[in-house]
């Protein structure tokens, strides 16, 4: 099968798709976008998480066939040019990378928990994170890149106004 969708912003066909050929394996193999990672396979620990239709969701989960027609987003794509999104300098500057197996889907998450809540009590950032397993930090400096990404972004909005 023939699979036409968007993908950061770039049309994309990608042939001979298999029945039940997960979306993360056409990203990460045909497309040559290793972003979004296999940790798991079955949705468990958000490693994988890309946006489909501006909703995130687990990569591994959903049937390559599904994005048909529709707007994938991956980690890759929140970055502008050569610039890093606040989101990820923020992951950065906190020291919340170590192995960095988790990193892409926390970004994804941190991202979308942004974009709904600017000003993220600690228990909101926890409740929206509680899907992306890490096993090297132990959460703290990921509550703080989201902390400092959540200030960052106030700052620039208020640069603006
Ligand atoms: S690889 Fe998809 S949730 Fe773990
Ligand atoms: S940094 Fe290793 S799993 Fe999170």
């Amino acid at each position: 099968m023939r699979v036409k969708c968007t993908v950061n912003g770039q049309p994309q066909e990608i042939d001979d798709v298999w029945e039940g050929e997960s979306l993360l394996y056409a990203l990460r193999e045909r497309m040559g976008l290793p972003g979004s990672k296999n940790a798991c396979e079955q949705g468990e620990c958000g490693s994988c998480t890309v946006y489909l239709d501006g909703t995130p969701v687990c990569a591994c989960l959903v049937a390559a066939g599904q994005a048909q027609d529709r707007d994938v987003v991956t980690v890759e794509g929140l970055a502008s040019d050569d610039e890093l999104h606040p989101v990820q300098q923020a992951f950065l500057d906190a020291g919340a990378v170590q192995c960095g197996f988790c990193t892409p889907g926390l970004l994804v998450a941190t991202h979308d928990l942004l974009e709904r809540e600017p000003h993220p009590s600690d228990p909101e950032i926890r409740e929206a994170l509680a899907g992306n397993l890490c096993r090297c930090t132990g959460y703290e400096k990921i509550l703080d890149a989201v902390r400092q990404a959540a200030t960052t972004a106030a700052q620039a909005k208020a640069g603006l106004e």
